[in-house]
């Protein structure tokens, strides 16, 4: 039986109740196919920070390393907002992603035909929409050096944050997105501000020139970013993979999930690069959403993004592809029976709750697995 270690990050919020749902599922494949994963469970966040007085400790950044994959469930909330800033919950993702490593982050955009209704634009303009969201994650604006705020003395403060992006980190997040365009329609667009930026100018001349000499066979378009956003709102179907930077990458992230109906059903993966001695990558697994604190408890949150993250890793980090076709085919199926969380509630339809959810997902992907 292979061992597969996971380490199960719930979090704050709808966290930890969405992350029950994939705990089931992880079960099931357990039971049914002989998957033999082998899950540990951490804190993170808020929860961290109460119980063990950060929010990531290093006994948990051990059992991160350790393992082969990370599922993360959302951290946060009001609760914390007087905690100092180095220790705020949202600290904890962060030295996740940048301690292991995880530059590349992609963020599927898929609107499922069942939910085409549940999004603000119209039918026409999203039905079918798939695109990929890839973010670099690691650097820009989120770590550099100098941040902080400085008192001026004299009644003022000076806040800065910094931009700022090396050549190598620019090389490989682009690698990443176009070998991804090369499995999907072959297009991929970057996206900067190079006419205020000189991040943007050097983010656009490395891009380019990656594209000229290794994917020479894919077509690449590049947007300022605001412009790409405005095109993303307007005719999203232009695009395939979308590359850019933290911020950018941040915000264009919750535009193209809001595109497909709810923040409650975008997946996400943050990969690190592939060891050349294992062939291993580290990586983890998230929903875009936060952790929802009005709704945290109540078993009420939508766990397809959890759910669908979850998919990510077995495609990304198991190799277990038919599994992972089977567990997005199982949660179309669920949307198309017409059974909905509150957020993506539609006339006619059933609504259940966060377990409800979960065991309809279950149920078809059981079903799938036996067949
Ligand atoms: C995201 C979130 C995080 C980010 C927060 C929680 C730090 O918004 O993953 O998109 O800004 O990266
Ligand atoms: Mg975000």
């Amino acid at each position: 039986m292979a061992s597969r270690k996971l380490l199960l990050l719930p979090g704050d919020g709808i966290g930890p109740e969405t992350m029950a749902e994939v705990e089931k599922l992880i079960a099931l494949m357990n039971d049914t196919v002989d998957a033999g994963f082998e899950t540990e469970t951490a804190l993170v966040g808020g929860a961290a920070y109460d119980a063990e007085g950060a929010p990531v400790s290093d006994a948990t950044m051990a059992l991160a390393t350790a393992c082969d994959a990370v599922l993360f469930g959302a951290v946060g909330g009001p609760k914390w907002d007087g905690v100092p800033y180095e220790k705020r919950p949202e600290a904890g993702l962060l030295r996740l992603r940048k301690d292991l490593g995880l530059f590349a982050n992609l963020r599927p955009a898929i609107c499922y035909p069942a939910l085409a209704d549940a999004s603000s634009l119209k039918r026409a303009v999203i039905e079918g929409l798939d695109i990929l969201i890839v973010r670099e994650l690691t650097g820009g604006v989120y770590f550099g050096e100098p941040k902080e705020i400085i008192d001026l003395g004299n009644g003022q403060k000076r806040a800065i944050d910094t931009q700022v992006y090396e050549t190598y980190e620019i090389e490989r997040i682009a690698r990443a997105a176009f070998d991804l365009a090369k499995t999907r329609r072959n297009k991929v667009t970057s996206m900067e501000k190079r006419n205020v930026m000189k991040s943007g100018l050097y983010w656009n001349e490395v891009v380019t020139r990656i594209h000229r000499d290794e994917y020479p066979d894919v077509t690449l378009e590049h947007e300022l970013a605001d412009a790409g956003g405005m095109k993303l709102v307007k005719a999203p179907k232009q695009f395939d993979v979308i590359v850019t930077d933290n911020l950018f990458g941040d915000m264009l992230s919750d535009v193209a999930a809001q595109l497909t109906g709810s923040l409650g059903m975008l997946p996400s993966a943050s990969l690190g690069a592939v060891d050349d001695a294992t062939g291993k990558r580290r990586a983890l697994y998230e929903p875009v959403h936060g952790s929802a604190p009005d709704i945290a408890g109540k078993g009420l949150a939508n766990p397809l993004a959890m759910i669908a993250s979850f998919a990510m890793g077995l495609r990304y980090s198991f190799q277990m592809i038919a599994e992972a076709d089977a567990l997005e085919a199982a949660i179309a199926e669920t949307l198309e029976a017409g059974i909905r969380t509150g957020d993506i509630m539609a006339e006619g339809c059933e609504q259940v709750g966060t377990a409800g959810m979960g065991d309809a997902v279950a149920a078809r992907f059981r079903a799938k697995l036996a067949a």
